[in-house]
């Protein structure tokens, strides 16, 4: 029997940090060992707010690093550049052909982040839910693993492939497009920011001491930790919407650390912030160490890193085709002789 397919990606802006780690990542290595898996580095999602290119090209390569860093198998899983295969905008554009306005109109991390942007908000913005939707539908992806922001965008690539792909240009028996299924961790998918409990963490904070990079040393791992925003409350607790920052800190503390969630609340019921904050910063950089280590080890060797990228390009290409031209056939393009 075929094994399920899975696709997803991160954007290549600044450093991966615990969120991306804990929210998708960690999820991904697990998944690869039971599905067919496609890991992309989506740098065309990147270029919706404004990059340095130099800087660009170096996140990319560096996010395909610690892909593997983190225990992506580039030997059974395909790891690839968005921008490296074509078929990514060229679907994203016969989506955008079908999509209504006012579903977009809808999409909650575009007025966040056009926010943000003052008067400098790009129709690329707008539009990335999607070419998100066309990076999924392009690989007949049955699941998605993602933090819990994106479950919106998850939605609205369902719609798009349901309601106006399948039901308009296949028939039941035939659908053109997979209706792929978002898989959000119960633990993880929505990893707090260090210096405000109630927003979460993000590459995008203009702090730096509102997230922990994954590949940040020791040194300021433990700096950023010890001046994470705190309460008045002695001891730690899970679920008073009083302490956001205590429910966000102690779940990273169980998370990182391996145990339950009972049984960090039980460890850290009467313990004080200071004491737990070491507790945490010290699993924290444990649980880093290997991964920093790996990184090094990979970006040293950027030969091989480039190839297991265009190995990864040669796979997820051939299945990305093979979508467009069924549905470029089915919209009426005619095709090339
Ligand atoms: P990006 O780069 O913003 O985030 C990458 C992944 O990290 C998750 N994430 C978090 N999880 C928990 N806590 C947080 N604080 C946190 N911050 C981020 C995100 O949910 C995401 O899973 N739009 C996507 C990139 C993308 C994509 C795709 C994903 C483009 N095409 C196709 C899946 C499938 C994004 O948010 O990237």
């Amino acid at each position: 029997m075929a094994l399920k397919r899975v696709l997803s990606g991160v954007q290549p802006t600044g450093s991966l940090h615990l969120g991306n780690w804990l929210g998708a990542i960690r999820n991904w290595v697990e998944l690869q060992k039971t599905h067919e898996t496609y890991f992309c580095v989506v740098d065309l999602h990147a270029i919706t707010v404004s990059q340095d290119p130099q800087l660009l090209a170096k996140n990319t390569l560096s996010t395909a690093a610690l892909y593997i860093a983190c225990g992506i198998n580039p030997d059974i899983s395909s790891i690839f550049v968005q921008s490296h295969i074509s078929a990514h905008s060229e679907l994203c554009w016969l989506l955008n052909c079908i999509t209504p306005l006012n579903w977009m109109e809808r999409m909650i991390q575009f007025k966040e982040k056009a926010i943000k942007q003052g008067d400098n908000v790009s129709i690329g913005l707008f539009n990335y839910p999607v070419l998100m939707a066309a990076d999924i539908l392009l690989y007949d992806t049955d699941l998605v693993p993602v933090g819990e922001d994106q479950k919106q965008h998850l939605e609205l690539a369902r719609n798009i492939a349901q309601q106006r792909v399948n039901s308009k240009y296949g028939t039941n028996e035939k659908p053109l497009l997979k209706v792929p299924e978002p898989l959000i961790m119960k633990q993880g998918a929505k990893i707090m920011s260090l210096v405000d409990g109630q927003n979460k963490m993000s590459k995008s904070d203009p702090s730096d001491f509102s997230r922990i990079g994954l590949l940040d040393s020791p040194e300021l791992i433990t700096k950023k930790i010890k001046k994470a925003k705190s309460d008045s409350y002695s001891g730690l607790e899970f679920n008073n919407p009083e302490r956001p920052e205590s429910d966000n800190l102690l779940g990273l503390y169980s998370i990182i650390s391996g145990q339950s969630r009972d049984s960090v609340a039980k460890e850290c019921n009467d313990i004080s912030w200071g004491k737990f904050k070491l507790m945490l910063a010290d699993a924290t950089v444990n649980s880093l160490e290997p991964i920093q280590a790996k990184y090094q080890e990979i970006i040293k060797d950027d030969a091989c890193l480039r190839q297991w990228i265009n190995i990864g390009k040669e796979k997820a290409e051939e299945q990305a085709q093979t979508t467009l031209r069924r549905l470029k056939k089915a919209l009426g393009m005619l095709p090339p002789q």
